[in-house]
């Protein structure tokens, strides 16, 4: 059986990963993937990147289904392309992704069907909206309605970098297209946490919980980018707050889009402040896999994803249970210089071959690739090609161990210029 994963990230390298693991998979091909993707056994990249010369693919090759990792291809409507000719495919129509693509349509959905999220305010005229943060004060959240890739939010704590955040994307087009509108939004406090979930339309499986560190920097200071880090279990997570995600968060979603005539389909990611008193808030809805909070819960996965996958697309995920490894898993990322503004390419990955190599270091961890390409000499060198370059990722019995494992290994790579931070788990390990 083949198998076709769309993207080039850590994400897809980890989700290609795993189902490469399954004894009914011979060969998973990952579009466009990366050196990662290249290099591990049973995968083979794929240069493809259109919609239609990816479907005319998978009907060629008899792919038996294709697994969409990022935003842009559900944005564009890859899952209404493929279904259109038959092709089994994982994730949702073009008109769900809405639910990510446009934060102004997110928060109305939320507000129809009555999901708890921070109040809100969505402005295309910069003078409206600075006279309502005057009002509201500062501190005050602003973001742009389209996608940004994890960039278009600015956490505004005084007012006049609220109002400079206003005129840096109505004024200044500082997101293009995606920053034409923007939502103001209430500053919540507390603890994020990542809650994913696998759907078929009418059921869900939840996947383990994970905490991402979205700011560059220690401490959580410093701009966000799309992710530096994560580990799985979010221990916060209690059995009874799992319950409440799922009816109070995951279930009004399922029932919303059908209701709108859009069964639910694919990964659904909510991004959730937990406060301290245990109000839950929705901060965003992805309609896809987290990354990289896929890069620590596919280590922890001991089901067969393609198993899990194929129920999926069936409609019959009531049928399966995800079994998970019981210890924590922690991913590191590396970042380019530069990253998330102007990530620098070309630099030489120093390190990463050698650990590659060494089959005997251990089964508990993987290093997951994402910008990352074969070139230098010969082709012979991995070299980075894009803002997150590698996720070093550890099992360990708990957070710490998995923590100090990763920057072990972490420690053998170096390229030029590389950002990391040194802190991932800490909100698990700090008490
Ligand atoms: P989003 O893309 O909407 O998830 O926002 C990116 C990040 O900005 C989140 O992960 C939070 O760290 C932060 N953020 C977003 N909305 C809020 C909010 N209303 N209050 C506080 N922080 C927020
Ligand atoms: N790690 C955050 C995201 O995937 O959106």
């Amino acid at each position: 059986m083949k198998l076709l994963v769309i993207g080039g990230g850590g994400r897809e390298h980890a989700l290609a990963w795993k189902l490469k693991q399954s004894p009914r998979i011979h060969k998973v091909f990952v579009a466009p993937g990366n050196a990662g993707t290249a290099l591990e056994d049973g995968l083979e990249n794929l240069p493809i990147t259109t919609i239609p010369d990816l479907a005319e693919f998978a009907k060629n090759e008899s792919i038996i289904f294709t697994v969409v990792g990022p935003e842009a291809p559900l944005a564009a409507g890859i899952v209404d392309t493929f279904r259109s000719v038959g092709l089994k495919i994982f994730g949702p129509t073009k008109q769900a992704t809405q639910l990510e693509a446009s934060k102004d349509y997110s928060k109305a959905f939320m507000q129809r069907h009555g999901i708890p999220t921070a109040a809100y305010a969505s402005f295309a005229d910069p003078a409206e909206a600075h006279k309502y943060l005057n009002k509201k004060g500062a501190p005050i959240v602003i973001k742009a309605d389209g996608l940004a890739a994890g960039k278009g939010v600015k956490v505004a704590m005084t007012l006049s970098s609220a109002h400079a955040a206003v005129d840096s994307m109505l004024i200044d087009n500082s997101m293009g297209v995606a920053g034409a509108r923007i939502l103001i939004e209430e500053f919540l406090e507390g603890e994020e946490v990542s809650f994913i979930v696998m759907a078929d339309g009418h059921h869900v499986l939840p996947l383990a919980t994970s905490q991402d560190h979205k700011r560059l920097r220690d401490g959580d200071q410093g701009p966000n980018t799309g992710g530096m880090g994560a580990y799985s279990p979010a221990s916060i997570i209690t059995s009874e707050l799992h319950t409440r995600i799922i009816s109070e968060v995951i279930q009004p979603v399922m029932r919303g889009m059908a209701q709108e005539g859009q069964h639910y389909t694919g990964f659904l990611y909510a991004g959730l402040m937990i406060a301290q008193d245990g109000n839950i808030n929705v901060l965003e809805y992805n309609c896809r896999m987290g990354d990289p909070e896929a890069q620590p819960i596919m280590l922890r996965l001991k089901s067969d994803l393609s198993i899990l996958v194929e129920h999926a697309i069936n409609g019959t995920l009531e049928k399966v249970e995800a079994e998970w490894d019981r210890r924590t898993a922690l991913g590191v990322v590396m970042a380019a210089h530069g990253y998330p503004e102007m990530p620098r390419r070309g630099d030489i990955i120093y390190g990463l071959s050698e650990l590659l190599s060494m089959k005997t270091l251990g089964e508990d961890f993987h290093i997951f690739q994402a910008g990352t390409m074969m070139g230098g000499k010969d082709d012979k060198e991995i070299v980075t090609i894009g803002g997150r370059v590698l996720c070093v990722t550890t099992l360990g019995d708990n957070v710490k161990i998995a923590q100090h494992r990763a920057y072990e290994i972490a420690d053998k790579i170096r390229f030029d210029g590389c950002q990391m931070r040194c802190d991932i788990g800490y909100l698990a390990t700090s008490f």
